[in-house]
């Protein structure tokens, strides 16, 4: 392996050497330097996100903007004023002229996330940019004059897309100058106890637990479990299994309750040359799947609206909006939910963005709790009371490590203390 491609993995915690996906990389450290745009192909999960980041760090832009829009949380509405900016008066409530993210990039690189959720009218604009590098603002028509470096990922099926006329073909071929495909993890067996070991570590560290290990028989079970949710349902599966299981070797039978292996089905797989579908049990597939992209698209809107209070914070919100957002993250049936996430806000965030200044993460759909497999777990798993014994478990610690200051333990938490004192009251812990 090249020191190039070793050093970039280390950069960006990128674990893995499977041969398809050095390419991958080798592919993005390759185009870095050039302008050339970029598509990423990869179903939900792959590791799509270390792409456009690898190529921005790598390339002179590195130390102008680099922006994030995740084109699928972005309402149809309002999509080309956020990208495009808007004049005052352009419609109802533009009070003023705003800049958008093709303005505010200038100079840097724009990383348009789930592309093949862009409407229509928007990829209008979009070609016409990515051509000639001119826009107008919504509302103007005044051209405008921006450079701007796209790279672009999605995970649906883009010549499906165009065949039903969502898309647009000389869109595509603009956008796909360069195509880079992630693979799936269950195509790289030998990259998924190395990552479990990674996550095993990083989770350890994170909750102050000892680290979990796999037992040999329970290795070769994760490592023919078909991961429809790819390396963020394992990561998702580690965290989950660091905070609630005591034990700390894993055996087959652990493993089984979290993953069990009669929902090994075949997934419907969204890269544009395999359109085939096994015949058995199609429409479970398919459920599996329209569950999996809701769960992902209720965490986008999460992570934005995160995002939107972390920036503006929550004093000019109303008591009901206040509300909204307790009730959204902190749902009320604790027992539907895994004790992490209740540590939601803490968001995990540590993904050695250190080779990007100043990133503007406009929407990231990058939780700490994100797939569906705790759908599958609560199948499953006749224990939600030890889940909520769990949550009570980790607040007691959180409580005794700072000596019952709740501020402090709140904090460690990732909740709010409002949150905290309703479940100190829940479970009872006032002394
Ligand atoms: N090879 C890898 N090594 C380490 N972490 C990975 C790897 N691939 C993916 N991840 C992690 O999995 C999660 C999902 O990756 P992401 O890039 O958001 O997927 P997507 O393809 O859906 O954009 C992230 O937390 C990411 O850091
Ligand atoms: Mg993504």
């Amino acid at each position: 392996m090249s020191n190039e491609l070793q050093s970039i993995k280390n950069r960006f915690g990128i674990i893995g050497n499977f041969p398809a996906l050095n390419r991958a990389l080798e592919k993005a450290i390759q185009v870095a330097p050039t302008d050339i745009s970029v598509l990423v192909i990869g179903e939900s999960g792959v590791g799509k996100e270390f792409i456009p980041k690898i190529i921005h760090s790598e390339s002179k832009r590195k130390h102008q903007p680099y922006i994030v829009v995740n084109c699928g949380a972005i309402p149809e509405g309002t999509i080309d004023s956020e990208l495009f900016g808007h004049e005052k008066g352009a419609f109802t409530g533009a009070t003023a002229t705003r800049k958008g993210y093709f303005e505010v990039a200038d100079g840097g690189t724009i990383f348009l996330d789930e592309v093949g959720e862009l409407p229509l009218q928007t990829q209008v604009r979009l070609l016409r940019v990515l051509e000639s590098g001119e826009f107008m603002k919504v509302g103007s028509s005044q051209v405008q004059k921006t450079n701007v470096r796209i790279v672009a990922a999605t995970n649906v099926n883009m010549m499906k897309a165009i065949q039903d006329g969502r898309f647009r073909e000389d869109l595509y071929y603009r956008l796909n100058t360069v195509q880079i495909d992630m693979p799936p993890l269950r195509e790289r067996k030998g990259d998924i106890h190395l990552l479990f070991r990674k996550f095993a570590i990083d989770f350890a560290e994170k909750y102050r637990m000892p680290e979990l290990e796999l037992e040999p028989g329970a290795v070769h079970y994760i490592e023919n479990y078909t991961f429809p949710g790819n390396v963020r349902q394992l990561r998702n599966l580690v965290e989950q299994m660091t905070v609630v299981e005591r034990n700390r070797h894993v055996t087959v039978e652990k493993l089984a309750e979290y993953i069990p292996m009669e929902s090994h089905l075949p997934m419907v797989v969204n890269t544009p040359n395999s359109q085939k579908q096994s015949d058995f049990g199609s429409e479970r597939e398919i459920m599996y799947k329209i569950l999996f992209d809701m769960r992902s698209d209720i965490n986008d809107l999460k992570s934005l609206t995160s995002e939107l209070i972390k920036n503006r914070g929550t004093s000019d919100l109303s008591n009901h909006e206040k509300n909204l957002i307790n009730r959204i993250y902190t749902p009320e049936s604790q027992q539907n939910v895994a004790p992490s996430s209740l540590l939601y806000f803490e968001n995990g965030n540590n993904n050695n963005n250190s080779a990007i200044q100043n990133p503007t993460i406009i929407s990231e759909p990058e939780n700490s709790y994100e797939d569906i497999e705790d759908i599958e777990i609560e199948e499953h798993r006749p224990e939600s009371l030890s889940l909520q014994n769990n949550e009570k478990d980790l607040i007691i610690k959180a409580l005794e490590k700072h000596k019952g200051r709740r501020n402090k333990a709140a904090d460690e938490l990732g909740i709010s203390q409002r949150t905290l004192y309703r479940k100190i009251k829940q479970y009872n812990l006032e002394e």
